[in-house]
């Protein structure tokens, strides 16, 4: 009999198209109620989740014995208990690789919009305020020629600085373990964090959400950065404490932040909303077609080796 899978949301063909030998079971297009979630997930042996499902211990003693692998459809996987699968045995694998090229065109795409102030420009124009050029109209810092500091010197955090090195940007990292060769090979000088903060014009973060990363960046880093800087998150919101970014645009002690994430998604801070200052796009870092469907593939080809009895090519290593 062929092995029960659940999917929790609706991911692109590419993906389903190849657990279609298991009897597949494709949740809902949007976030499942949580326990139409615990009931969908009885007796299933593998799991395709997306990073709306909370899969926890509670989730996992829901489908019992049975379950052997969670694919998430995602690089970041702070949606699972990782420790309390491994407890059970079960295996969880992630998406790397196949998003950064987009997620990176995502951050640099937030740090230029948010310093040109392209959101608030098309609104004013919308808004039908757009009555004469003006020499002083909607003025930003310039991007080239400009530090850029990169917290997090992942592949994603990499790939954004070969998009910087074509604008000209003096380019700086900061990340707990030092990577020599793509310091040699980009071009990129490591700072300590302190330090970036307080010298970069441009801030980007990429790591994952840990203990040690939730609220990286709170009230006392964001009094260090510089009054015009810039603050891009496609990593997790949670790695920035809202209330306190929310003030310091408000207060203008920061010039601008370019935010895919946020701490309590769906919900974005209601000040953040209201401002000027924040451009903020709904998570759709990885959001191209190709990613999508990448994504879709790689966490399907994880689910799909495990149920089989091989070794998944993306399995995450606590
Ligand atoms: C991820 O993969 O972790 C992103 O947040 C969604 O693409």
């Amino acid at each position: 009999m062929a092995e029960k899978v659940l999917v929790t949301r609706e991911i692109p063909e590419a993906g389903l198209r190849l657990l279609e030998e298991f009897d597949t079971t494709v949740l809902s297009e949007e976030p499942p109620e949580r326990g139409r979630l615990l009931e969908a997930a009885r007796g299933v042996e593998g799991v395709l989740s997306v990073l709306t499902e909370r899969i926890d211990a509670e989730f996992m003693d829901a489908a019992a014995d049975n379950l052997k692998v969670i694919a998430n459809y995602a690089v970041g996987y702070d949606n699972i208990d990782v420790e309390a699968a491994k407890e059970r045995g079960i295996v969880v694998t992630n998406t790397p690789v196949v998003l950064d090229e987009t997620t990176a065109d995502t951050a640099f795409l937030l740090l230029l919009a948010a310093a040109r102030r392209l959101g608030e420009a098309e609104r004013f124009l919308r808004a039908g305020k757009y009555t004469a050029w003006g020499p002083k109209l909607l003025l930003g810092p310039e991007v080239w020629n400009k530090r850029l500091g990169i917290i997090g010197f992942g592949r994603i955090g990499q790939s954004l600085a070969r998009r910087a090195k074509g604008f000209d940007m003096d380019l700086f990292y900061y990340d707990p373990f030092r990577n020599e060769s793509a310091e040699r090979e980009l071009g990129v000088k490591y700072l300590e964090f302190e330090e970036l903060l307080s010298t970069c014009d441009f801030i980007s973060l990429h790591t994952p959400l840990i203990p040690e990363t939730r609220h990286l960046i709170s009230k006392a880093e964001l009094d260090r950065m510089k009054p015009k800087a810039v603050l891009v998150n496609t990593s997790r919101g949670p790695v920035v404490d809202e209330a306190a970014l929310a003030d310091a645009l408000e207060n203008r002690s920061i010039f601008a932040a370019g935010l895919d994430v946020f701490e309590n998604e769906p919900e974005v801070h209601p000040k953040l909303l209201e401002l000027e200052n924040a451009l903020i796009v709904p998570h759709i870092g990885s959001a191209s077609f190709e990613a999508r469907d990448r994504m879709a593939t790689t966490a399907a080809e994880n689910l799909r080796a495990v149920l089989k009895g091989e070794e998944p090519p993306n399995p995450v290593d606590l």
